[in-house]
């Protein structure tokens, strides 16, 4: 019917009957014309020669070659669902309004409905879900207000702090240019340069790298925000999801039988289990500070390569999420559905933190590139609520965001003329002051390793095994450079991860342990493996 209200794109009505002998299943091309013949193109002949006119084999074959559009640059692989979430109204038995005034927290029981994307990040759309990855964990919020994005990740902390950066660790990470596998060396030379990562290395090299799938797995908003009450005041706040599945992680070894099996394992447990009505839960959690610059803490409190610790800033319940609906589209709804972290709502604000800032731009941006233009007249993207913009036109321009009685004419702001008013102001704004020198330099408190050395000395044996084991075996045929680097940056951390790494990178290249975290292959080609073989 062109209106495009359902959600996901599906459901437009027809007529039962349109014409002679066309019901609501009959075949059509895109302009309606009902297909007699969609078994042969037209020839001369039933040989051929074909024809060029041929307009319903043309329309059919076009569309098909253009099904694609490009995949994400990070996090193409991913899985979705619809679900809502329900506000508890307070946060560490305050009414939530004392720090908030976003209205999907307010009262207790108020829901909203969400859309959630899960991924992982370096690989394309259709790689193994059993790499050693951070997950995605990008949450659509479709509020009263209009939308709000929470684009996380599963582990708390991130590999860098500054946005400048990000193009260099995706690319150490990805396929390496010239013979397209991913490898150790690329990654480890990358972070041996770059010592704010080994908390995250703690993490993603350990069985906290492989989630077991997407429901048994936290998430968290990594970045700091703020929220801001009714008076324009605001706190900082870190946002964490905490699975009510419990969290399992594999090692290496589990994931390697999974992968041998099935390489969409968790896309599959994700769509099972909603499908049977066992429905996934998170509950929000949040973390507060005052805001400022907090001197006496050890670490930043918008350095996302930290994390806070929870003795001193608890974790706050503020409400919980049930995914309760499987895409009817993985394209439409998955595929086309664009996250970003400027994507905020009256009450939740940006901080200061800089890697936030510069993935604020980056994320709309790709979009209009990777989805086009419109992408947010996408029913999957579209807030569930009036929009009535002066935006007009662009590629695939869907519909007019206009309001019903509006003067179609008046397509700017301010006029006379009957066109579109700003909202009125029902709270003053956070109006933060600023004052200091411009510049390109890195924060003072850098405090690379004392949180990564407590999370090394945190895991289970299991963990810290694992953690050895994949470590060296994405090392063992790197450059002595890199991993020299690395065992000196473990040192630091803790003497005992420093010097388990070397004792196994020793023996490994003596050949008496061949285990290891393999995934990677071998980072400089068949000679350099042929050469390990042989020693
Ligand atoms: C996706 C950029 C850091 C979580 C993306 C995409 C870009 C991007 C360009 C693809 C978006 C799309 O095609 O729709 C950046 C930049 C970063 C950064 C420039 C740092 C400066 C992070 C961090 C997290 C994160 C720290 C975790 C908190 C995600 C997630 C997605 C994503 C979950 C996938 C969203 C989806 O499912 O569609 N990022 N990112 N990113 N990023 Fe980031």
């Amino acid at each position: 019917d062109g209106t495009g209200t359902a959600v996901t794109g599906a459901g437009t009505s027809h007529d039962s009957r349109t014409a002679d002998g066309e019901n609501a299943q009959t075949l059509t091309t895109r302009q309606g014309h009902p297909l007699t013949n969609n078994q042969n193109i037209r020839t001369i002949g039933n040989r051929g020669a074909a024809t060029l006119e041929n307009y319903a084999f043309i329309e059919k074959i076009s569309h098909f070659d253009r099904e694609r559009i490009p995949e994400r640059v990070v996090h193409a692989r991913g899985a979705g669902a619809h679900g809502v979430f329900e506000a508890y109204g307070t946060v560490g038995g305050e009414p939530i309004a004392k720090y908030t005034r976003a209205k999907l927290f307010q009262e207790k029981g108020k829901q909203t409905p969400v859309f959630v994307r899960f991924s992982t990040v370096g690989h394309g759309g259709h790689s193994p879900e059993t790499l050693r990855d951070p997950r995605g964990f990008a949450v659509k919020f479709y509020t009263e207000d209009g939308n709000w994005d929470l684009v996380g990740n599963n582990l708390k902390v991130f590999f860098i702090r500054d946005a400048m950066k990000f193009p260099d660790l995706i690319h150490s990470q990805k396929p390496d240019p010239v013979h397209n596998r991913q490898t150790g060396e690329r990654i480890f030379d990358f972070i041996s340069n770059t010592p704010e990562a080994m908390h995250m290395v703690a993490f993603l090299f350990s069985p906290w790298g492989i989630p077991a799938n997407y429901r048994q797995m936290q998430g968290s908003g990594v970045n700091t925000y703020k929220w801001v009450n009714a008076q324009g005041e605001a706190v900082l706040v870190k946002y964490h999801w905490e699975p009510l599945q419990g969290i399992k992680n594999l090692t290496a070894q589990e994931a390697e039988a999974i992968q041998a099996k099935n390489f969409n394992h968790a896309t599959q447990d994700l769509f099972e289990h909603i499908a049977k009505g066992d429905f996934p839960q998170w509950e929000l959690c949040v973390q507060i500070m005052s805001d400022d610059e907090h001197p006496e803490l050890d670490f930043d409190p918008l350095d996302d390569t930290k994390i806070w610790p929870e003795d001193q800033f608890p974790f706050l319940p503020v409400g919980k999420m049930t995914l309760n609906r499987n895409p009817e589209n993985y394209f439409a709804e998955v595929e086309q559905s664009a996250f970003g972290t400027g994507v905020l709502v009256d009450g939740l604000d940006f901080s200061d933190d800089k890697m936030l800032q510069g993935r604020t731009f980056s994320y709309s941006d790709t979009q209009r590139y990777r989805v086009g233009t419109n992408y947010l007249q996408l029913p999957i993207n579209a807030p569930k609520k009036h929009v009535a913009t002066n935006q007009r036109d662009g590629q695939m321009a869907y519909h007019v965001d206009s309001a019903p009685d509006q003067n179609l004419h008046i397509n700017y702001e301010p006029s006379s003329l009957n066109g579109l008013k700003e909202a009125p102001r029902s709270a003053p704004d956070h109006m933060p002051e600023y004052k200091g020198r411009l510049m390109k330099q890195t924060i003072d408190r850098q405090n690379n390793f004392k949180q990564a050395g407590e999370r090394y000395r945190l895991h289970e044996d299991w963990e810290r095994d694992d953690l050895i084991n994949n470590m060296v075996g994405a090392l063992t045929n790197a450059d002595r450079r890199v991993s020299d680097k690395m065992v000196e940056l473990c040192t630091n951390c803790d003497p005992d991860w420093g010097r388990r790494l070397a004792e196994g990178l020793e023996q490994a290249r003596s050949g008496k342990t061949a285990e290891g975290g393999n995934q990677y292959n071998e980072a400089r080609g068949s000679e350099a493996v042929a050469q390990a073989e042989a020693t």
